[in-house]
C-alpha cells in the first residue's frame, strides 16, 4: 500500500499489521466528495482483503479530520440527483462492507459528513480540541451520512437532538464525556500515536477472531437482546472450528505466546 500514490489519501503501514490512512485536501479542510470517498472506499476494500494488515487507522490532519461533504458540490444539486445517484449512500461503505477494525483518530474539525465518517468507524478516538458538531440544520437540511441516528444512540436523544436542531458544536472533551469517544488525547499527535498503538494490539490478535468482535459488537446495535445474545453465541460455537481457537487456547494451557494462522 506504501507505494501507491493518492489524490486525496497519504496511506502508510506505521507499525506491523496496521494501516495509517490520512485524508488529504488540505484546501478544502479535507471535505468529503465524490473523487475522495472512492479512493477512501477503493483503498479500505484493499486493506481489508489484505493478509499482512490487521487494523487501520483513518485520521486527518491537526486542523481537520474533515469540515464535511463539500457544499460546492452538492450546492446545485437537484432532488432528482440526490435520490436518482443515492447520493452519500456509498459513503457508508466503511460501515456496510469493511470487515477489519477500523479506529478513527480526530483532530480539528469533525462537522457535518467529517463527524459521520468518524462515528461509523469502530472506536473513535479524539483530542481535546477536536471539533465536532453537525451543523448541517444552518445550511438549510439535515444530517445525511447516518449522524442522527449514530449520535443519539452514542450519547443519548436529548443531547443529539439538541446538538442537530442548534448545529452547535461539541469538543473532543466532551465527545469523550458523552460516550461518543473512548478515549482522549492531550495533543493531536498523541492521538494519532494512542490509535496506531490500539490498532497494532488488534493486529496482533487472530484476525478470525477479530473479525467475528468486530461482527458480534456491530450486531448489537440492529437486534434486540436476546437475537443479539443468540447471535454472539453462534458465532462463538462456529470459532470451535478455526484453527486459532486451539491454537489460543493451547498456548495458554502451555503458557506460551499464540502463533496465530489466522484460520
Ligand atoms: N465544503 C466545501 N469547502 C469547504 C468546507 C466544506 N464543507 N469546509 C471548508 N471548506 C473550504 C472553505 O470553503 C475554504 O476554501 P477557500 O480557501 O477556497 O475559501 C477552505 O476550506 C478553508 O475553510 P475556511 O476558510 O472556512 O476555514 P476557517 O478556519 O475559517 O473555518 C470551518 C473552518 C469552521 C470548518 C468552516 O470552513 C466551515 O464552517 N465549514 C463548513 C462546515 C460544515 O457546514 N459542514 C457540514 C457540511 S454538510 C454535510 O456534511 C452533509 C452531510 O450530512 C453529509
Amino acid at each position: 500500500a506504501t507505494e501507491k500514490t493518492y489524490e486525496y489519501l497519504k496511506v502508510s503501514t506505521p507499525r506491523t499489521g496496521v494501516a495509517l490512512i490520512q485524508l488529504h485536501r488540505p484546501k478544502a479542510l479535507n471535505a468529503l466528495f465524490t473523487p475522495l470517498i472512492r479512493e477512501l472506499n477503493t483503498t479500505l476494500r484493499e486493506l481489508d482483503s489484505d493478509p499482512s494488515v490487521g487494523a487501520t487507522v483513518l485520521t486527518g490532519s491537526e486542523k481537520a479530520f474533515a469540515a464535511g461533504a463539500d457544499i460546492l458540490e452538492m450546492r446545485d444539486k437537484s432532488f432528482a440527483d440526490a435520490y436518482g445517484n443515492d447520493f452519500i449512500e456509498s459513503w457508508s461503505e466503511l460501515y456496510n462492507t469493511i470487515r477489519k477494525p477500523v479506529i478513527s483518530a480526530v483532530n480539528g474539525h469533525a462537522l457535518g459528513g467529517g463527524c459521520e465518517l468518524a462515528m461509523m468507524c469502530d472506536i473513535l478516538y479524539c483530542s481535546q480540541k477536536a471539533n465536532f458538531g453537525q451543523p448541517e440544520i444552518k445550511l438549510g437540511v439535515i444530517p445525511g451520512a447516518g449522524g442522527s441516528q449514530r449520535l443519539t444512540r452514542a450519547i443519548g436523544k436529548s443531547r443529539a437532538m439538541e446538538l442537530i436542531l442548534t448545529g452547535k458544536n461539541f469538543s473532543g472533551q466532551e465527545a469523550y464525556d458523552w460516550g461518543l469517544a473512548a478515549r482522549v488525547f492531550e495533543t493531536p499527535e498523541k492521538c494519532v500515536e494512542g490509535a496506531l498503538d490500539t490498532a497494532e494490539t488488534i493486529a496482533g490478535y487472530s484476525k478470525i477472531a477479530v473479525k467475528a468482535c468486530k461482527e458480534v459488537v456491530n450486531k448489537s446495535q440492529d437486534l434486540g437482546i436476546k437475537e443479539g445474545v443468540e447471535f454472539e453465541r453462534r458465532v462463538f460455537h462456529g470459532l470451535f472450528g478455526s484453527e486459532d481457537q486451539k491454537i489460543g487456547m493451547e498456548a495458554f494451557a502451555e503458557k506460551k505466546k499464540p502463533e496465530w494462522t489466522h484460520r
